[in-house]
């Protein structure tokens, strides 16, 4: 690792450019990085991240905290075709996400069920928690390819808390692999391999000033970071 004047680049590093998919509690964007420290944020969430709906839908279905890992272990036993949440996809050629809408949509159809004296079986929470998440990864993979199709990154990340969610990174990995057969291009799809960095975690933080340092290493007060990336 780093030596002199910083060091020699980590093992498989990442080729630019990279569109970056963000997905947390608290941040939703899709990022077009031309180099470290160098990027425009294409598209951003208007109201809920992705997180926050699951975490709200969460606490809906009486799923315990954290909210995103328990409705993506319910959904394992649900069949998200079962019902049909909103989508929402804005403008036309729009990178921007709404999510406050499904998480309103799952509420309003919990409510209509018990009012229809319907009972809330462990198979009902599952299929909720399933079609919620279906919908959910739709407008995530559907933006993602839109802006893979059109800015023709090298590399396609992704990243923060939702990333842990297995449906999610299985069908941007199967996406990229389609689009890369149709096009005979080869993007190189990539999330943290371990699911302790796909949330707030110390290795990133030390990412990033080792980048920062082999940028600028005067303007920096560290010497020397070591940082070994999750990817
Ligand atoms: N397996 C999963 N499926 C879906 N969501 C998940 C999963 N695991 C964690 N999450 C969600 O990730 C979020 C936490 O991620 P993270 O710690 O990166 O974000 P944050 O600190 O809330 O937001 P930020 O740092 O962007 O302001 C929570 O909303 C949680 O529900
Ligand atoms: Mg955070």
């Amino acid at each position: 690792m780093p030596e002199g004047d910083g060091g020699e680049a980590p093992a498989n590093e990442p080729k630019f450019p990279i569109l970056v998919l963000t997905v947390s509690g608290g941040h939703n964007e899709l990022i077009l990085m031309k180099r470290h420290f160098d990027f425009n944020v294409i598209g951003e969430t208007r109201d809920d991240a992705a997180g926050e709906a699951f975490d709200k839908v969460a606490r809906l279905l009486k799923l315990p905290y954290p909210g995103g890992p328990s409705v993506m272990r319910a959904a394992k036993n649900g069949d998200g075709g079962k019902f049909k949440f909103p989508r929402t996809m804005l403008e036309v050629g729009s990178f921007d996400f709404s999510f406050s809408g499904i998480k309103t949509a799952v509420l309003y159809f919990i409510e209509k069920e018990k009012r229809a004296g319907r009972r809330i079986t462990k198979k009902f929470i599952s299929n909720v928690a399933a079609s919620f998440q279906e919908a959910i990864i739709d407008v995530l993979v559907a933006k993602v390819i839109a802006a893979v199709e059109k800015y023709c990154p090298a590399e396609t990340h992704l990243a923060g808390g939702v990333s842990a969610n297995t449906a999610l990174r299985e069908r941007i990995a199967a996406e990229i692999a389609k689009l890369n057969k149709r096009r005979g291009a080869k993007i190189i799809f990539r999330c943290p391999q371990k699911f302790e960095y796909c949330t707030d975690n110390a290795a990133m933080i030390a990412s990033a000033g080792y980048y920062k340092y082999k940028k600028s290493p005067k303007k920096i007060s560290i010497n020397y970071v070591e940082a070994r990336a999750s990817f």
